[in-house]
């Protein structure tokens, strides 16, 4: 048996219709309002357990995601009674993001623009909240400290400047956004001028000859240089995993988005084009793309990274010419029609998630990971299911990132 589709195969699936991805959002609406009340002043954690999101506090990377959704689903209420029950609730998660990064709780890392793009400049861009405004360019102050000029690079996590600290991971792509928008708003240069040179640090050393990626790229710290690749959450070093090809994906066409250099259209084609060659047969990849059709005994899936690609690849299409806009179009209607048939929670009363089979940490014989929240929802998942959704139903939508 073949472990991935063909490209040619790959023409034949179905694409979600409007009518189906009206339906899906509608649903995620409904299951972000059925369980609101347990997480207003709390948030739920980076995974489920057996289906359901425990409510816990404002730490860790993630709970951004969660009030993203609680803004996507106002954004797409259907009367203004639930509107003002979600806009309620995202206000005080915005004021919670507000205090976290006045008292410096858990922020010494680089993911302040997870945290804080669709939680705050959504909150912003949507009703001028002062809160998220005010919130958000602080963590973008914060997220300018971890900038290391020899390298030209956001270093992830760890003591600044420590050896084996000395990196940058693929996901931080995604950071970025928050600021450029933090020297839209205060006409200040100094973000995005940090934000280019990560990019093009990022997007020289990231991309391997084979078009897979690295999860994580060691700098040396006197030359400035690539040292080495590794992974930290796929199987092992020279495999590529699921999720980190996704952000690749993504963080690419927000490369392209934010800097306009032509030859990132080239690398995010690269980086979608492995990562569409080596999906199994229902479009959803396994945690490392190593794995495929055959491997579902002992592996399992990442649901998400097919909504994180899905996402990117609409977005790049907004620059595209009409046949690459087209055609990424339609990959990405195929992968969310994929998750939406056999992947997404279709029963609210299961589950507090959008949907299931997303993977966060795996251990393998060959990674340094915890494992946690494997096969389960996780919360990214369901963010970019509901943004990938709302991309398709609102097309002129104002993007968070
Ligand atoms: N940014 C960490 C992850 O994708 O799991």
């Amino acid at each position: 048996m073949d472990k991935w589709i063909t490209t040619e195969e790959l023409t034949g699936y179905p694409e979600i219709t409007k009518r189906e991805a009206m339906k899906a959002l509608s649903l995620c609406v409904s299951g972000v309002l059925k369980y609101l009340d347990g997480f207003t002043d709390r948030f739920p954690g980076p995974a489920s357990f057996d289906g359901f999101y425990k409510p816990g506090e404002n730490k860790g990377w993630t709970t951004g995601f969660y009030t993203g959704e609680l803004w996507l689903a106002y954004e797409n209420a259907g009367n203004e009674s639930d509107k003002k029950r979600l806009l309620d609730a995202a206000n005080i998660q915005v004021g919670s993001f507000l205090e976290r990064i006045e008292k410096l709780y858990d922020v010494e890392h680089h993911d302040m623009g997870f945290l804080y793009s669709p939680s705050c400049v959504a909150a912003y861009k949507l009703t001028g909240s002062k809160e998220g405004k005010k919130a958000a360019l602080l963590a973008a102050d914060k997220l300018i400290t971890r900038f290391q000029p020899v390298g030209e690079f956001i270093q992830a996590w760890g003591e600044m400047g420590a050896a084996d600290n000395y990196r940058f991971i693929i996901d931080c792509l995604l950071n970025l956004p928050l600021l450029y928008w933090a020297s839209e708003e205060t006409g200040d240069d100094k973000y995005k001028d940090i934000a280019e040179k990560h990019i093009h640090t990022a997007m020289d050393n990231v991309i391997r000859e084979d078009d897979s990626t690295w999860h994580t790229v060691f700098m040396d710290n006197v030359t400035g240089k690539f040292h080495h690749g590794a992974t930290c959450q796929g199987y092992k070093d020279g495999s590529a995993w699921a999720r980190g090809q996704a952000w690749g994906i993504y963080g690419t066409a927000v490369a392209y988005k934010y800097t306009g250099r032509e030859e990132y259209i080239g690398y995010f084609k690269r980086v979608s084009g492995y990562f569409l060659k080596h999906l199994p047969v229902d479009l959803c990849p396994f945690w490392d793309l190593t794995f495929g059709d055959g491997d579902e005994a002992t592996e399992p899936r990442d649901s998400s990274s097919a909504v994180i690609a899905a996402c990117g690849m609409l977005e790049m299409s907004k620059y595209m010419d009409t046949a690459d806009s087209v055609y990424y179009t339609g990959i990405a209607r195929k992968l969310i029609k994929a998750v939406y048939d056999i992947y997404s929670v279709k029963d609210i009363d299961t589950s507090n998630g959008r949907i299931l089979h997303g993977t966060y940490s795996k251990k393998s014989p060959y990674n340094t990971c915890t494992p946690e929240g494997v096969d389960e929802c996780v919360i990214w998942g369901d963010y970019y299911y509901m943004e990938a959704l709302n991309r398709l139903l609102n097309p002129d939508w104002k993007i968070y990132w």
